[in-house]
């Protein structure tokens, strides 16, 4: 769903710069994490790249790729694990694509930080893609410090940034606290909470407990963007993915089972360390017991969608 504005924004800039492709494209990737999807975006990137390349009949750019994560991040696993087999798959498609003698000269950068701070040298990139890290916020903002019960609401001349490309979640709804925002973060708040009831958390730990996670609706990001001044939309869409998305002709009980289990994998893998560093390590499985049978129950009645914003920004020159 995001490629289409992805290859516009890149087309964009490639007719931009016409003649004068610089030698070195820069490509940053802002909370890349770890693992098989870290690489995905940039390999789909520099392969648009390179076609449109091929097209105008220029020769090939060499490509500098930067992956940003936090700190924690295991950088480690994505260079020593990851990178080696992205770098030998990009080899052999060069290679079916363009004849045993192509080559690509493209160089990877881990950048630890947090994009809410200043990550890199300025005029130093072409191309940022962002997917799913934009709606964590730097912290828990203050006011909900006491949210009791709930948990979240050309060669010579110096490169241009052609644009962004961001795919966060999002909301429809022009308020934060509807309905459709709160889903699985609400199911483990609810969890939280009986939890407290059986004297198993105790209440002030609960009480102090906020996801710094916020899911913007469409109206939020534009006035951010036109706030920051230094980009113009060029697109700004709304989608939805349904967890239940399985290929299927089996029985629709096991369908189930397996797209409930899909999404408790997903979100314990995010909410986990979270939870561990606030309530320690005893909790979770039981955690987790409870929020499986829950999200069971209310999958059985009703889809959950899941709704994302991509834009596409480009720099005002
Ligand atoms: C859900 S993962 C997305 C991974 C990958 N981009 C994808 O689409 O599959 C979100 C990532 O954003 C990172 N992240 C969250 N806040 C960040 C920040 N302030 N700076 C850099 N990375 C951040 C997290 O560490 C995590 O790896």
């Amino acid at each position: 769903m995001t490629k289409p504005i992805t290859e516009a924004a890149i087309t964009a800039f490639f007719s931009t710069i016409a003649a004068t492709i610089p030698a070195s494209l820069t490509i940053a990737d802002l909370g890349c994490s770890c693992g098989a999807n870290s690489l995905f975006a940039v390999s789909e990137i520099i392969s648009i790249m390179i076609d449109l390349c091929n097209a105008k009949k220029h020769e090939l750019p060499e490509f500098q790729v930067f992956l940003n994560d936090l700190p924690g991040n295991d950088f480690n696993t994505l260079f020593s694990s990851f990178l080696p087999r992205f770098q030998e798959k990009l080899s052999e498609q060069m290679k079916s694509k363009y004849g045993a003698s192509a080559a690509l000269a493209c160089f990877f950068n881990g950048v630890p930080g947090s994009f809410y701070g200043r990550l890199f040298a300025q005029e130093s990139l072409h191309f940022i893609h962002s997917s799913y890290s934009l709606h964590w916020l730097s912290r828990v903002p203050r006011e909900l410090e006491e949210n009791k019960g709930n948990i979240s609401m050309s060669r010579s001349s110096p490169p241009k940034l052609p644009g962004m490309v961001l795919t966060l979640h999002g909301r429809r709804s022009d308020d934060p606290s509807s309905e459709e925002y709160r889903g699985l973060w609400e199911l483990l708040a609810i969890d939280l909470n009986e939890m407290v009831t059986e004297g198993l958390i105790e209440e002030e730990k609960l009480h102090s407990f906020n996801v710094p996670y916020y899911t913007p609706s469409p109206k939020e990001v534009r006035q951010e963007v036109e706030k920051q001044g230094s980009f113009s939309i060029d697109c700004l869409e709304m989608f939805e993915v349904n967890h239940d998305v399985i290929e299927t002709d089996f029985d629709p009980n096991v369908v189930l089972e397996e797209a409930v289990d899909k999404i408790v994998g997903c979100l314990r893998a995010i909410a986990e360390p979270l939870l561990i560093h606030h309530f320690g390590e005893e909790i979770i499985n039981e955690v987790f017991k409870r929020f499986r049978a829950k999200l069971g129950n209310r999958f059985s009645k009703e889809k959950i969608p899941l709704v994302s914003i991509i834009i596409s920004l480009k720099k005002i020159t």
